[in-house]
Formats: C-alpha cells, sequence, structure tokens
C-alpha cells in the first residue's frame, strides 16, 4: 500500500533458553510439570528453546498508513489525530456483518473452525470479492501447493489479475512478499503451518504461533494490510494454540456447522472495529459459498412450532431478528439420575425454566431426562428465549403443540413471571413479514412496542401472559 515503508520487520537476534509454554494458556514456567499451574490443564506443557521477548520484532519506521506510530509522544486525548480510516466492504455482504461493515486497514483477523469447514473457501472467496474490486490481495497457502490453491480458485470463479497466490511456509519471506506486492488484505492459511527460521521450535509449537502471528501483526499495523490468520480449532472447540493469539488480533472469527449440513455461521467472539453479537449465515454448494438472503428459511423448517416439543422463537442476533426452532424432548429417566442437555441454549437457564415448570405449574421432571435443542447450530444468549424453552418443555412433557403460525417471545423470572424483552418492536415486525400469525409474549409497556403492536392488527394477533401459566394455557 502506497507509504508503507520499504523495510518493516527485522527479527532481533534470539538468545537460546529453554523454558516450557503451556499450550492452553500460554503461562511460561521454568521446569516442567505434569499440570500447568496457571490454568489447571493437565500435559499441556511443552518445550521450547528461547526466550518470547528477544523474539519481539523491530518495526523500524512506521508509514504514512501506519495505524500505530510509536514516534508519537503521550497526548491528551482532545489532542490524538483522528484516525478515521475507511473500512473496506467485501462484498460478500455476511462477512462484512460480522466484521462490522468491512476489512479495517492493517487489522488482524484471525479465523477459526474445524478442518474442512470452509474456511479456506470463504477466505478465496473474500479475496476474489476485493480482486474485483481491483484491490490487491495476497493468499498466501501454506497447507496446499499453489497448483491445489489455484484449482479451488478457479472452481470457484476467482481468476483476477489482482488475487495473488502464493505458497510459502517461512513467516519473513511472507513479509517480504507483502512489502513487494504492498497488498490491501493478505491472507495466511494456516498460521499453524508457518515458522520463523530464527525459531528452534517446530511449526504450530507454541512459541512458533506466538512467534509468527506477532510479526504477522506488526507487519498489519506497520504498513496498513490487512492481515487474516487462519488457525484450526482443537478437539475441544478452541483455537489450537495459547489463548494469546487471540489476545494479539483484533478481530476473532468462528466459522461453525455442521459438515453434514450445508449451512455455516461466521460468529464474532472478539472485535476491536465493531460489536461481537452480529453472526453471518452461509450455505455451503457445489460452486462456493453463498450468501443466506432469507434466514427463516434456513434456519425454521415449515411447519415447525406446532409439534409438541416445538416452538418458534424471534431471537436478536446483532441488529437482525432470526426466527429459531426450539426443541424439547423429556424421557422417563433409565438412569439414576435424570439428565439435561442443552444444545445451542444456556444450560443454566434451561435448569432455571424446569424449576419454573416444577414450582409454578406443577410439572415433575425430577425422573426426567431433558434435552433442549436450538436448531440450525445457532447459539443463543438471549434471555427472551426462556418462554420458549420453558414451553418447548413443558409441551413436549405434556405432549401438546400450539396452533401452527404460533411465535413466543418472552424472558421468564423466577418466579415464572414474564419480563420485558429488548427491541420487541423490532421483533414483532420480523414476526409479521415473515408470515406468523400468532404471539405469545410478555406485558407490553413501551410505547415503541405498543406502536409496533398497533401497526401489525388484523395481521398478527398478540397473547399478552403474564406469566408461564398463562402461556401454556395457549397449547391447544
Ligand atoms: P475448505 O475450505 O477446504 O475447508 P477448511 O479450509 O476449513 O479445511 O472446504 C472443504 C470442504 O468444502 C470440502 O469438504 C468440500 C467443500 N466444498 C464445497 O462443497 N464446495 C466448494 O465449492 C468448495 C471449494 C468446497
Ligand atoms: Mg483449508
Amino acid at each position: 500500500m502506497a507509504g508503507a515503508t520499504d523495510h518493516l520487520i527485522i527479527p532481533s537476534m534470539a538468545k537460546t533458553r529453554t523454558y516450557f509454554v503451556c499450550r492452553q494458556c500460554g503461562a511460561m514456567h521454568t521446569k516442567w510439570m505434569g499440570k500447568c499451574t496457571d490454568c489447571d490443564a493437565w500435559d499441556s506443557l511443552e518445550q521450547t528453546f528461547s526466550a518470547a521477548d528477544t523474539h519481539r520484532p523491530k518495526v523500524l519506521s512506521a508509514g504514512a498508513t501506519a495505524l500505530i506510530d510509536t514516534d508519537l509522544p503521550a497526548l491528551p486525548v482532545s489532542q490524538i489525530p483522528d484516525m478515521q480510516v475507511p473500512r473496506i466492504a467485501t462484498g460478500l455482504v455476511e462477512f462484512d456483518r460480522v466484521i462490522g461493515g468491512g476489512v479495517v486497514p492493517g487489522a488482524a483477523i484471525l479465523l477459526g473452525g474445524d478442518p474442512g469447514i470452509g474456511k479456506s473457501t470463504l477466505l478465496l472467496q473474500v479475496g476474489q470479492h476485493l480482486a474485483a474490486q481491483s484491490l490487491r490481495v495476497l493468499y498466501v497457502s501454506s497447507e496446499e501447493s499453489a497448483p491445489q490453491t489455484g484449482l479451488r480458485a478457479g472452481r470457484l470463479g476467482a481468476s483476477s489479475d489482482n488475487l495473488f497466490i502464493y505458497a510459502q511456509t517461512n513467516v519473513d519471506k511472507i513479509g517480504e512478499q507483502v512489502q513487494k506486492l504492498r497488498p490491501h488484505l493478505c491472507i495466511v492459511d494456516s498460521v499453524q503451518m508457518i515458522y520463523q527460521e530464527s525459531n528452534a521450535s517446530p511449526p504450530g509449537s507454541v512459541s512458533q504461533l506466538k512467534d509468527c502471528c506477532t510479526n504477522l501483526v506488526y507487519l498489519a499495523k506497520a504498513s496498513g494490510t490487512a492481515v487474516c490468520l487462519v488457525g484450526h480449532v482443537t478437539k475441544r472447540g478452541m483455537l489450537a494454540g495459547p489463548k494469546l493469539i487471540e489476545h494479539i488480533v483484533d478481530t476473532v472469527l468462528y466459522f461453525e456447522g455442521d459438515s453434514y449440513h450445508d449451512h455455516r455461521i461466521v460468529r464474532c467472539i472478539k472485535n476491536r472495529f465493531g460489536n461481537t453479537l452480529e453472526v453471518g449465515l452461509f450455505r455451503m454448494t457445489g460452486s462456493g459459498l453463498e450468501v443466506v438472503d432469507d434466514a427463516a428459511a434456513l434456519l425454521v423448517q415449515s411447519g415447525a412450532g406446532s409439534a409438541a416439543g416445538s416452538i418458534v422463537t424471534a431471537c436478536l442476533q446483532g441488529s437482525r431478528v432470526l426466527p429459531i426452532e426450539i426443541q424439547a424432548l423429556t424421557a422417563d429417566s433409565a438412569l439414576g439420575s435424570a439428565r439435561r442437555k442443552a444444545t445451542g441454549c444456556d444450560p443454566n437457564r434451561m435448569a432455571m425454566m424446569i424449576a419454573v415448570l416444577e414450582k409454578h405449574s406443577g410439572m415433575r421432571f425430577l425422573d426426567k431426562d431433558v434435552f433442549v435443542n436450538a436448531v440450525g447450530g445457532i447459539k443463543i444468549s438471549d434471555p427472551a428465549v426462556d418462554a420458549a424453552v420453558a414451553m418447548a418443555i413443558a409441551g413436549s412433557h405434556a405432549r401438546r403443540g400450539l396452533t401452527p403460525g404460533s411465535v413466543v417471545v418472552g424472558e421468564v423470572g423466577l418466579l415464572g413471571e414474564f419480563r420485558p424483552v429488548a427491541s420487541l418492536a423490532q421483533r414483532i415486525s420480523e414476526i409479521c413479514r415473515l408470515g406468523y400469525q400468532h404471539l405469545i409474549t410478555g406485558p407490553i409497556h413501551s410505547s415503541a412496542d405498543k406502536l409496533a403492536m398497533n401497526s401489525v392488527k388484523g395481521k398478527l394477533s398478540i397473547h399478552i401472559c403474564k406469566n408461564i401459566d398463562q402461556a401454556l394455557a395457549c397449547f391447544s
């Protein structure tokens, strides 16, 4: 990019010393132990041969576009120069939505996900969209050869001359290539396979990961090139390597989904340039990932919400409302202790809903296994899903369902009362737009919510319930 420096990074000399780093939390120990004393993880210490601080790269001088100007003295906040950097919208609407509207120049983004979920496909498509806007993109492939990546790019229809493919695993050479090409975005796929020559540890080890990531983040900050790193996740769903990679970068995205289904979700868990509430929805097709325009059709099957144990709710995910089907199953427990399993929603809130149903509605779940699932792989943290969870459990237990076309929205308190939910007006208008006819919710207090309620008169009948008992009376 114009204004970037010619010599960005010079790794300082390494001083060889042996120490042990925890693979889980990144804590450093001088001697080996079976258990990390910082995070209590067993068998997670890994021998490393160089002190971390000797590997910090030196940024010689930052160019005009550098985001970190280390020569600037401490200044009062009012005198800090305005650094309004325009975002680069990739054009992949759902990707832009998750990262807060577009890629910020000089930002470091980490994309994690299971192997085979579609990380390389997504980033190649992001690259292709940017290249089509005459922006330069460098795609560094450290796992596949250039012809292999080229073949995949061909399948995805990425043929722009602004998209450069570079098969490389040496981080210093990647830095040189970035200086030469000055791309707007540099994608490193994957960070676990690259290494720094001055570090004796193998690629993928904690110390290599830390060094390579730090190097690339410095490179991004000094050159203004946004860097997108791909990271694999472990069996437990964590990004392989220490949490400290997540601390180094600006944005952490997780690419989730089920390889047996075609839909994929990109979730943001950290974002220095936007909120972390948005999710991006994609569908994997034979020619790459497609943006999902109609989330309702993807997440809620037709006829959902009327069978016993199935309830449709309207969930707030960032700035949009998504209809989500909550399914529950209660079954006689064969074991001594009843099982409780929640997928996609908070298990603690599910336990609370079971207790509320037992206390206020006279149902008994002591000898029942209870399973609750938010269909579609979306993870819900919105408390407005409480009533739907409670009604799905009660519906399964009593073998009763709601009238077709019903939606349940409400936060339930410990006394079984319905509490006000956020953005009810937005939920009402979206439910109406999607063609649902009945809404079961709590008392409406705010004038915006009342206005929304009046505006859907005749199209959506709203049943206002004071508590969970009144909501349960809506079962047909
Ligand atoms: P990939 O992007 O290689 O995953 P990751 O980088 O996360 O390991 O995607 C691999 C899967 O995606 C593979 O199982 C095939 C599937 N796929 C499609 O269905 N359509 C396509 O157009 C492409 C490129 C991949
Ligand atoms: Mg890949």
